[in-house]
């Protein structure tokens, strides 16, 4: 069975309620995202747990800071064994490469946000950034790839550009995602699994369509089967 596309963003406040859902899923289904409030609350010991039952995990926590913080940070998330780990493109060249070269020895993979979605081009005016967010998004994505990084979280709509820009061995992970029968919730723009994998995307960051389903085994199966169809093999 191929590796699958599917990333579960945990979005719990606990570990009880997070354990009540992953005990019902295997590894094979999907992977795994735990984010700032949930590692914050449980702590590394819990990612340990996760990569020991054999999931891969994304740990998103978004590294900004200084090159060595976030270098040493990365470090220390590698050595829990985790699949994937991010840092803000924002940071800079500097604080990506060094980021880089301290985990030269590690499987993990390392990507980068670009822009958050949740910023306008009033956010951007405000801060001082110049262009829109189309064209920022771009020109981070690209300095990500220069600094060596293994790819980017993005939205669905975006993935075909930078697919084009980047290449196949770029990773693109996007979130926004409902499949075609579901709610959206608060996301604003969203896609199909189907068709974020045809514009280019690698890998699916999904949370309430699967963690709030009855039945979040069938619903990977489902989108598994789905996006097998109109996979590429990048
Ligand atoms: O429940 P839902 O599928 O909307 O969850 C999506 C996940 O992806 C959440 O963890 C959210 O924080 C994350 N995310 C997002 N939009 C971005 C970046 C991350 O929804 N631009």
């Amino acid at each position: 069975m191929p590796e699958s596309r599917i990333i579960v963003a945990l979005d719990y406040s606990n570990e009880t309620d997070a354990w009540h859902f992953i005990d019902k899923l295997e590894p094979q289904l999907c992977r795994l995202k735990v984010g700032k409030e949930l590692f914050t609350i449980a702590g590394p010991r819990f990612v340990e747990r996760l990569v020991s039952k054999g999931y891969d995990v994304f740990l998103d926590l978004k590294f900004h800071d200084i090159p060595n913080t976030v270098a040493q940070a990365c470090k220390a998330a590698a050595g829990l064994g985790i699949w994937m780990i991010n840092v803000h493109a924002l940071g800079g060249r500097k604080m990506m490469l060094a980021a880089r070269q301290a985990m030269s020895d590690s499987n993990t993979r390392l990507i980068a946000v670009t822009l958050l979605t949740s910023m306008d081009q009033d956010d951007l005016t405000d801060i001082g950034l110049q262009g829109t967010p189309e064209q920022i998004v771009e020109r981070l994505a690209q300095l990500a790839k220069d600094c060596g990084l293994d790819g980017v979280v993005c939205s669905a709509l975006e993935a075909r550009r930078l697919r084009q820009r980047l290449g196949d061995d770029f990773c693109l992970v996007t979130p926004g995602i409902r499949p075609a029968d579901g709610q959206s919730d608060d996301q604003k723009r969203v896609t199909t699994p189907k068709q974020a994998i045809l514009n280019g995307a690698h890998y699916l960051v999904i949370g309430r369509p699967i963690t709030q389903a009855k039945n979040p085994v069938l619903i990977c199966q489902n989108i598994n089967s789905e996006i097998s169809e109109s996979a590429p093999n990048y």
